[in-house]
């Protein structure tokens, strides 16, 4: 298993292109198989999970090439075939292909999907709200079959603002009999972006980005070309990075109209921030301050994504500080890792965590069970003392293109082994 080596203690300076983002990437992915045509994604991120999902895209039918920076996925034959199990059980974004081959082919046989361990990922309310849309479910010990003798548009109200839910639905009801109203929908900047595809490829969407998103379901879909988002949680993360290292960096197409809630975080934490056209200038404070309490919320609150690489920044910082996690319970993994670093965190009920901010971390040989704990870990190692070896790289890769180049771009001495 890959290792990154970390030489920390060093302040960053420089500036770096933020990659395009993996969690609008893969829906939309999912979703260019409700088109009989070719398209053509600019800014597609080039990490493992896409990977996987060009993987389970081929295994359905369609051809899927880079085209130098692009990536093709002509759609023109879909079949609902057997997809590898080990891409659909690796990956969560695999279930956004539930409500896409219902739309396409009628049909999907479904492993789990899998993703990172941050809870128990319950996918009660796709299920619901497919079956409303006249989708019939069975379920095998590890399978999952769904299938439906023509999708027909309901009025869904989501328990809760699920983005994989909201996603699965508008795949579903794009290509449905009439009109599909999701109450309750998730708004997050991804549902933004999926539906802007779906609608420039011939779609009726309206709503997106509120909590109440309407579709009026349409004959055909025609493929198209569309440019992927920037990614603003790998931007948060080299935020995060610059305040545990120091120094300033400028984050080039950072989606900063997204990341309100993180820039907020940010400023009180004694960041100096400056919004561009073109992204955002971050200088470090000399030392990080601590903050009351930080609670993760669904957009446009504090991502629960960034909560991980937060709580290393705040480890190594001044003061005593509060994290509430309101998402997924088993996003504090990382805490025993950190705490081989010198970390003083107490986390209580999976729900909270109390920091006591260190002033500086020490390097540590340390593992990264999941994405955005692995991060965390490798910022944490930029403002330790000595030397990190983060183990479990993998993890890392599923949704970073290259961690260790962009932040040796700003001067950070970090490789990967
Ligand atoms: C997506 C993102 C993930 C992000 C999360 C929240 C992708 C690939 N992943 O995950 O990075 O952290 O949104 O912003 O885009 N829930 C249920 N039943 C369901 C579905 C969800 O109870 O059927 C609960 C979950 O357990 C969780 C909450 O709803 O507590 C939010 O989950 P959801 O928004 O669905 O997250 P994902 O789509 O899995």
């Amino acid at each position: 298993m890959g290792a990154i080596h970390i030489h920390g203690g060093i302040p960053l300076q420089g500036q770096v292109m933020i990659q395009g983002s993996k969690n609008a990437a893969l829906p939309i992915l999912a979703a260019s198989i409700l088109t009989k045509g070719s398209n053509l994604f600019s800014g597609c991120p080039r990490i493992a999970d896409v990977e996987q999902m060009q993987m389970l895209l081929r295994s359905l039918g369609c051809v899927v090439r880079w085209e130098g920076d692009k990536m093709r996925v002509d759609a023109h034959r879909v079949c609902s075939g057997s997809m590898p199990r080990e891409a659909v059980t690796g990956m969560r974004s695999s279930l956004t292909l539930l409500g896409a081959m219902l739309g396409r082919c009628g049909q999907i046989f479904l492993e789990q999907p899998g993703g990172c361990v941050i809870g128990s990922r319950p996918i009660n309310l796709h299920i619901d709200a497919l079956e409303k849309m006249n989708v019939k479910f069975a379920r095998g010990d590890s399978i999952l079959y769904a299938c439906t003798e023509g999708l027909k548009g309901a009025e869904i109200h989501l328990a809760c603002p699920s983005v994989g839910a909201t996603e699965n639905i508008i795949l579903a009801a794009v290509l449905a009999d009439g009109c599909t109203v999701i109450h309750n929908a998730a708004a997050e900047p991804e549902i933004v972006a999926l539906c802007a595809y779906l609608n420039v490829c011939g779609a009726h969407i309206e709503g997106a980005g509120t909590a109440c998103i309407r579709i009026e379901g349409v004959k055909e879909l025609t493929g198209s070309a569309f440019e992927i988002p920037a990614d603003r949680i790998v931007a948060g993360t080299y935020l995060f990075a610059c305040l545990a290292a120091g120094g300033s960096v400028f984050l080039e197409r950072a989606p900063v109209k997204e990341m309100k809630a993180v820039l907020e975080v940010a400023r009180a934490l004694g960041a100096g921030l400056q919004c561009t056209g073109t992204g955002l200038y971050v200088q470090a404070p000399n030392t990080v301050k601590s903050v009351p309490c930080v609670r993760t919320a669904v957009y446009p609150g504090f991502p629960t994504d960034l909560q991980s690489p937060l709580l290393a920044v705040l480890a190594g910082g001044m003061g005593k500080s509060i994290v509430e996690e309101r998402i997924f319970e088993d996003r504090f993994r990382v805490v025993p890792e950190l705490l081989r670093m010198g970390a003083k965190i107490r986390v209580e009920e999976d729900k909270t965590a109390y920091v006591e901010g260190q002033e500086c971390l020490r390097g540590a040989r340390v593992t990264a069970g999941e994405l955005r704990g692995g991060a965390a870990l490798v910022v944490a190692g930029l403002g330790a003392s000595g030397e990190t070896i983060v183990e479990g790289k993998k993890y890392i890769d599923r949704g970073y293109e290259n961690i260790c180049r962009d932040l040796r771009e700003l001067g950070a001495r970090i490789y990967s082994v």
